[in-house]
């Protein structure tokens, strides 16, 4: 037994060390040290010796496997190591090969003026707020001087919550949030989304996007709202843009106007983009109704202030050439990445 064990060994090294890869590897582990492999059957055979051969035997055994599975995973590591170099040699990187472009997103039109717009105020020292978009009707309508029997307040134009929650239908209740948590001077734009029970087409969106502005000081005079205004028109629309102020009523301003603007397509002449009137309709605004001030806790008596509040969509579309709203929603690739 002893010959047939050196056999195995000699044998098994040999195989071992000629070993071209670790499958062929793996095919002598199984064949001498597997389950039925050379080396277990002897141990099986192991019955037929004497009890003084049993643990002679079963030492040589277990050391001849010992060295066995020792030679197995030095070769195995060897092994590993040259297929790591070859595949290393072989499938070498080409590191000036051109990448894949990630495609680049563009920024949306609306964005785009919003960002524009910013910009322009926080030059002029304006501040960024920020209000809900879900307000309370107190904020949207009765702080803002605007009583319970207002047609705005209707169910046909504003969305409600529930009696006394809506979804904000003008960027104006941040006026009263900002009043209320600032003392003056104030001087702020905040831009967002508001909501309209609107039916959707070319020119309406129940969901559209203004942009607010309000001044509270000592001694603000309308001559500063127009001086303002037609400072972010120029800058915003070209230093040729004239302004112009039409009297109007908002409940939250006396007194009230609407601006429009030169058509900035046309000069004035009268185009498509201005349908021919020579000017476009920018916003509306005014000075800050003193019920407004005193109802957000400033003394009317010792400051004023303006305020204005326009379409962002409408200057998007004027601004890009875009003729349907819709387009601005429906968020199309194939038109968002003209701009
Ligand atoms: N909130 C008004 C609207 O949605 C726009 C507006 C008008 C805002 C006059 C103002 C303002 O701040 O002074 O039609």
């Amino acid at each position: 037994m002893k010959e047939e064990i050196a056999k195995i060994k000699e044998n098994s090294i040999k195989e071992i060390d000629t070993c071209k890869d670790l499958k062929s590897l793996n095919d002598v582990r199984v064949q001498y040290l597997g389950k039925k492999g050379e080396l277990t059957i002897v141990l099986r055979k192991m019955g037929i010796l004497s009890p003084e051969e049993r643990p002679v035997i079963g030492s040589l055994v277990n050391e001849v496997r010992d060295e066995l599975e020792r030679l197995i995973q030095e070769k195995e590591k060897q092994l590993k190591k040259e297929e790591l170099l070859k595949k290393l040699r072989t499938e070498n990187i080409d590191v000036t090969e051109p990448s894949k472009k990630t495609k680049l997103g563009s920024i949306h039109p609306i964005t785009q003026i919003i960002k524009e717009v910013e910009e322009i105020f926080l030059g002029m020292g304006y501040e960024i707020a920020d209000g809900p978009e879900v307000e309370k009707a107190i904020y949207n309508f009765d702080k803002l001087n605007t009583p319970p029997d207002h047609p705005a307040r209707d169910v046909q134009d504003t969305f409600y919550i529930s009696d006394d929650i809506v979804l904000r239908s003008q960027t104006s209740p941040v006026q009263a949030r900002v009043m209320e948590n600032q003392k003056p001077p104030i001087k702020i734009i905040c831009p967002g989304a508001v909501y309209r029970s609107d039916s959707v087409d070319a020119t309406h969106s129940p969901v559209f996007h203004q942009i607010e502005g309000l001044v509270v000081d000592k001694n603000i005079a309308m001559t500063d709202l127009k001086g303002t205004l037609e400072m972010f028109a120029k800058k915003c629309l070209g230093e040729n843009t004239k302004i112009r102020f039409r009297p109007h009523h908002f409940p939250f301003t006396e007194p009230s106007a609407e601006a429009d603007v030169s058509c900035f397509v046309c000069g004035g002449k009268g185009c498509r983009v201005c349908k021919q009137e020579g000017w476009i309709e920018l916003l509306g605004c005014g000075m800050v109704h003193p019920n407004v001030l005193r109802n957000c806790g400033i003394d009317s008596e010792i400051y004023s202030g303006f305020a204005f509040g326009f379409g962002v969509e409408r200057i998007a579309m004027a601004k890009f050439g875009i003729e349907d709203m819709r387009l601005l929603f429906e968020n199309d690739v194939r038109f968002l990445k003209q701009f």
